[in-house]
């Protein structure tokens, strides 16, 4: 049997406007998705999370794993392998939240695949397997969630290049995560706020410009440690995105909580529109502790340096 796991990623500062090759900034997140593979005769793939398998390599894939379709084709054709195999995938990370589970999954799966045909899973392949692979899911995706889980860290992206941040994050320093249990198709969004791009160019190009001072900014305060000033960026981020449309009364809610218990900062994160709010917390959260796990929707995250990795079992 042979296992890969990866993070999951919070969207710190910059989507969307990263899609139009502004910056953006993530960090991996200690919450994983695993992949096991074991020997079959045919390739099959299993999600736990969702209750579902099928087989690989056929006309009629089941949609939901039409991205591990893809991937399985390119590392049949990279490997030149016909072997069938078993894929079970197992997923702390929430569905369709903003927290990386597409892109997680689909990098455990490469990685995995790629190792248990015999090829070394060197990232940058697993990274340009797994862009191919969020196409087929995200329809236009900058490519920010599938380098985040592969690398780890904490990364500042743009236009397809990363630089990696050597951030010193405090001990005490905590990301907290509320799924606002608002699912949404993370493609669906990010075409309507590109609609929404075109038909007020001149107005949308302003806050763009902005979107991407305030990211360039961020990094400067996480490289010189100026954490406790990141609230206020948080927050302007969080209205920039608002102007895109992107929030609904479940987001607002989640992030008055967020500031209710002690946030220097709250904004969603990732498509928007539901999903995943984070705030950032610096101290002991001891009111956050005592909530976590509360209907399984708050998350405790710390940032991670590694991406994804195999595992022995
Ligand atoms: C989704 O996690 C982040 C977006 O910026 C889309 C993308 O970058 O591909 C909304």
């Amino acid at each position: 049997m042979i296992c890969s796991v990866a993070p999951a990623k919070i969207i710190l500062f910059g989507e969307h406007f990263v899609v139009k090759n502004y910056p953006a900034i993530a960090t991996a997140v200690n919450l994983y998705s695993k992949t096991c593979i074991y020997e079959y005769d045919q390739p099959i793939v299993e999600s736990k999370q969702l209750g579902v398998k099928t087989i690989l390599g056929v006309e009629d894939v089941d949609q939901k794993f039409k991205q591990f379709n893809v991937a399985y084709e390119m590392i049949k054709t990279i490997s030149g392998a016909v072997e069938g195999f078993y894929a079970v995938i197992d997923s702390e990370i929430p569905v369709s939240a903003g927290m990386g589970s597409s892109a997680s999954t689909i990098v455990s799966f490469i990685h995995s695949l790629l190792t248990y045909y015999g090829l070394k899973p060197d990232l940058d392949l697993v990274n340009k397997i797994a862009y191919e692979a969020e196409k087929i899911v995200h329809k236009k995706p900058s490519g920010i969630d599938n380098t985040i889980v592969t690398y780890g860290g904490t990364i500042y992206y743009r236009s397809g290049s990363m630089e990696r941040l050597n951030i010193d994050w405090p001990n005490d320093l905590y990301i907290v995560a509320i799924d606002t249990g608002v699912k949404r198709d993370t493609g669906m969004v990010v075409r309507s706020v590109l609609d929404l791009y075109d038909k007020y160019p001149n107005i949308l190009g302003k806050v763009y410009e902005a979107a991407g001072l305030l990211v360039d900014t961020a990094r400067e305060y996480l490289l010189n440690k100026r954490f406790m000033e990141l609230g206020d960026l948080i927050n302007i981020n969080h209205g920039l995105l608002v102007s895109l449309g992107l929030s609904t009364i479940e987001v607002e809610e989640a992030i008055n909580m967020l500031k209710k218990i002690g946030a220097i900062g709250a904004k969603m994160s990732g498509a928007g529109r539901g999903g995943i709010v984070y705030g950032l917390f610096m101290g002991d959260p001891h009111k956050v502790r005592s909530m976590v796990g509360f209907a399984g929707k708050i998350y405790l995250l710390k940032p991670i340096n590694e991406g994804v990795k195999s595992i022995y079992q």
